[in-house]
């Protein structure tokens, strides 16, 4: 038999192809010790190593080459006001060319966002004291993407921090029940839905 999509799907062209991940916030420290924070979707974990997609023109790139440890916050989806309102903000002064319009340089993200710095345990970079999860993390390669626009960082998880709210207690299990991360749907926000079903490698 012969398989035919029969109009069952179109052939679209998107702009993004950002089909919902979470949003981190990166913490990484600038030349005189400060701290920066840039928000990012493009981020996710291969066991304990976390793949970072980051803009190769951001300050963020600048400051992991050169000092290359950072904490990846987990904000929750009723902070993401917080998020938004460091979408056109960069560390970097001048503002680098390739920078959306309306973009401008911040020395303190922190402030900007309502948030507070906390210190990490295992590296430079402090955490976000209101984000409900924080990783510690150290670099360990940072690449150009296919496109040379990006740098594909690999950076890996030295230290958890959960507040224990959204951790089952007694144990190291994030409770998948009551945390959600803040989804970043074609550049829309949401949190998640009630669960749907239980994977079979499931821990707990
Ligand atoms: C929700 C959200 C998701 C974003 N995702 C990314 C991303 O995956 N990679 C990236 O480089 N920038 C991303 N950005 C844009 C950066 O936050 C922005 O370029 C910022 O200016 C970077 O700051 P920096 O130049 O101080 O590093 C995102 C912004 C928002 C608000």
């Amino acid at each position: 038999m012969t398989l035919t999509d029969e109009g069952a799907h179109r052939v679209i062209t998107p702009g993004i192809l950002y089909f919902g991940t979470p949003v981190v916030v990166l913490s990484s420290e600038n030349a005189d010790g400060t701290a920066n924070l840039a928000p990012i979707s493009s981020a996710w974990a291969l066991g304990d190593v976390f793949l970072l997609g980051l803009g190769a023109n951001g300050h963020t790139v600048d400051n992991l080459r050169a000092r290359p440890e950072l904490v990846i916050n987990f904000p929750s989806p009723d902070q993401w006001k917080q998020v938004e309102s460091l979408a056109l903000l960069t560390g970097a002064d001048p503002v680098p060319s390739g920078k959306p319009p309306g973009c401008r340089f911040a020395p303190d993200k922190f402030g900007a966002a309502g948030w507070h710095p906390t210190p990490s345990e295992l590296v430079r970079p402090p955490r976000i004291a209101e984000c409900p999860a924080q990783i510690e993390a150290t670099v360990s390669s940072l690449r150009p993407d296919a496109s040379d626009q990006f740098v594909v960082v690999e950076a890996k998880a030295v230290r958890v921090h959960a507040e224990p709210a959204i951790v089952i207690d007694g144990t190291s299990h994030i409770d998948p029940t009551v945390w959600s991360p803040l989804i970043y749907n074609f550049r829309h926000y949401f949190g998640l839905g009630a669960r749907l079903g239980r994977a079979g490698r499931a821990e707990y």
